[in-house]
């Protein structure tokens, strides 16, 4: 039996509204006060309860300017998603994140995450950022280990660890990234090398963290080209990954994990790839930039 604190409470409001627990569990008054106010569900594993997240990744791109306007059109056509089963992030470089924050305060089921974290908590570390950084910029979630960084800033399996840990434990929700290069696929080593990523960045962590991670797969070869991956494709390394998870915690620790799909995702695919069981959602550049592309993806069985 397990005693729901307030501070679970706290912490599941500030990244999505869902708090998992292995089966029983007991609420003291002021926690079942807590649920009501911050608008958290209990779940205890199982697909249907995986929350659809659609995470708008801008990377290096928006003046301060250009951010509150974005953020403002996305914010202002989103509606209510609380009902919905699904939540909306986005993503904008560190400088515009406390910008956008105040110009999605009060949107219901809008996060805001940041596209990198350091592990260390502070100190002589110039050009990086920490968790309580974000956190006081408003920021519930990051992105961990985009290919990008892995490519062009030296971000290895180990530093991806590192940072999920630090992000779980200041109770930021880690979107860890994987996939596989064109040369990787084409000599059939995609699977093993999405394997050893998603080993490499849940390495130590426990089975309840593991719960509370979200997982984008984002085959290289379909970042920014214009090619997607089939929803076959997308759909085949989705359930491996979701078996790797199983593996390392268990089966319902596994069906708990939102795994998005990256990689073109625009409104014209969208559908297809979200109608697969084990695609939970997608971690969207370019088409995150237009509001209007946006708000097609997160509505995107209207
Ligand atoms: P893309 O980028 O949608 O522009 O392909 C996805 C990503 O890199 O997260």
């Amino acid at each position: 039996m397990r005693l729901i604190q307030y501070e679970d409470i706290l912490s599941a409001a500030r990244t999505g509204g869902k708090l998992f627990t292995d089966g029983k569990y007991m609420l003291t008054p002021l926690a079942k006060e807590a649920l009501k106010r911050h608008n958290v569900e209990i779940l205890s594993g199982g697909s249907s309860m995986r929350k659809i997240i659609i995470a708008g990744n801008w990377k290096m791109n928006m003046s301060n300017e250009d951010a509150v306007r974005l953020s403002r059109a996305v914010a202002s056509g989103l509606g209510d998603l609380s009902s919905r089963g699904r939540i909306a992030v986005m993503c904008p470089p560190f400088t515009a994140l406390s910008s956008v924050a105040s110009s999605i305060s009060g949107s219901k089921g809008l996060y805001l995450g940041a596209q990198n974290i350091f592990y260390e908590d502070k100190g002589a570390y110039t050009g990086e950022v920490s968790a309580d950084m974000l956190i006081s910029c408003g920021c519930s979630f990051c992105i961990i280990g985009h290919s990008e960084r892995r490519k062009y800033f030296g971000e290895t399996d180990e530093t991806v660890n590192k940072r999920a840990k630090k992000a779980l434990e200041k109770s930021l929700t880690p979107v860890i990234c994987v996939g596989e290069t064109l040369e990787e696929r084409e000599s059939s080593r995609a699977f093993n090398v999405v394997k050893k990523q998603i080993t490499g960045a849940l390495q130590g962590i426990s089975k309840e963290d593991i719960a509370k991670v979200v997982i984008a797969y984002e085959p290289v070869w379909a970042i920014g080209t214009g090619k997607t991956a089939s929803p076959e494709q997308a759909q085949s390394m989705h359930a491996y990954i979701r078996e790797q998870i199983a593996g390392l915690s268990d089966g319902a620790v596994a069906q708990s994990v939102s795994i998005l799909y990256g990689g073109s995702m625009n409104p014209a695919n969208v559908k297809g790839l979200l109608e697969c069981t084990d695609i939970d959602g997608g971690l969207i550049g370019g088409a995150s930039l237009k509001a209007e592309d946006f708000l097609k993806l997160v509505h995107f069985d209207d």
